[in-house]
């Protein structure tokens, strides 16, 4: 490394004061009908990685998401974006720091009544003002990245197309194209691969893949999924949230080892481990059955490991 390049990277200097996490959540509550779904969650997310929030069916993973949205303000609990609260901000401030973020519904959510284009376009033309031939432009661009439409003249076809005209993959794809429209740094991912058939389903995890590193950017994904093959697929981390908590974070290629274990060695485990165990291995079992993921993946997964070698001389 020349004296040049040193002075250009300050920030590799392992002395220098790290940066705050991305986001940070602490001690997050909420009672939503009289049920207290979110009993004290904490939780780090910091810039670049790719965190995977698993949990049960009605844990609360998407009433977290909207807490980090800011739809819905909790009972108690602090949210920083990049060290800054934005619990109680008001909707001005809040409307700046939801500008870096994209929610990506579990449905999609597209607005049925406008196009392919509008839809897409649609952040853009009420926040930014541009003329449309600017905004279509993008569009078409957005098309490309999510591979919507092998050349221009198809891209075009799709813009003009209505939502309930597209199958549910294409759906999927226009909901990304919609999200990066703005170029946001941090992408929310409500239960991606839900309902898609496996194929469709892995080329959205590609897409999650896809989206981090799209315009140049250097992105941060949020990821809710009981889908155990994207879970591993995309994340770096994973948080397991259960009865209103973060019980237990642990690096995505540790999927792996939770699907190989038995139940005779997961029965020396703590109470809490044991959880994270069931519940990943059950998902992936259920999965399996269900055959709505990769089963080649997860088969040789789940396959008892080789017989170690008969002790050799040392
Ligand atoms: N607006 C609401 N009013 C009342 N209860 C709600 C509301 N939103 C969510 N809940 C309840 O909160 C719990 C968590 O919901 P949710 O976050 O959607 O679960 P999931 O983990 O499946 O995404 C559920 O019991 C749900 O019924
Ligand atoms: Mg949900």
């Amino acid at each position: 490394m020349t004296n040049d390049a040193a002075h250009a990277a300050p920030s590799a200097d392992p002395a220098a004061p790290s940066a705050p996490p991305l986001l940070e959540i602490r001690d997050l509550h909420k009672t939503l009908g009289g049920k207290h779904v979110l009993k004290g969650v904490n939780l780090s997310v910091e810039r670049g990685e790719t965190l995977v929030i698993i949990g049960g069916s009605g844990c609360g993973k998407s009433v977290l998401l909207k807490h980090v949205m800011g739809i819905l303000e909790p009972d108690r609990g602090s949210i920083k974006v990049e060290g800054r609260e934005i619990v109680g901000l008001r909707l001005r401030e809040l409307n700046e720091v939801r500008h870096r973020f994209a929610l990506i519904f579990q449905g999609g959510a597209l607005f049925d009544s406008l196009t392919v284009a509008e839809n897409i376009g649609f952040y853009l033309m009420e926040h930014e003002r541009l003329p449309w031939s600017r905004i279509y432009a993008r569009v078409l661009e957005c098309l490309e990245k999510v591979k919507l439409g092998a050349t221009p003249r198809e891209r075009e076809r799709i813009a003009a197309q209505m939502p309930a005209d597209l199958s549910g993959g294409m759906k999927k794809r226009v909901a990304i194209a919609r999200a990066l429209a703005p170029s946001p740094e941090f992408l929310l991912w409500d239960e991606p691969t839900t309902g898609l058939d496996p194929p469709t389903a892995d080329a959205i995890n590609d897409q999650i893949i896809m989206t981090k590193t799209a315009d140049g950017a250097r992105r941060t994904s949020l990821v809710v999924t009981h889908d155990m093959a994207s879970a591993m697929k995309v994340g770096d981390r994973v948080a397991f949230l259960f009865d209103g908590r973060i019980l237990k974070e642990f690096a995505a290629a540790e999927i792996g080892a939770y699907l190989k274990l038995d139940p005779d060695a997961a029965a020396g485990f703590s109470v809490d481990e044991r959880r994270v165990w069931a519940f990943v291995k059950g998902r992936a079992d259920r999965v399996l059955e269900a055959g709505s993921v990769d089963t080649q993946v997860l088969r040789r997964m789940l396959a008892p490991a080789p017989a170690a070698p008969a002790d050799a001389e040392a």
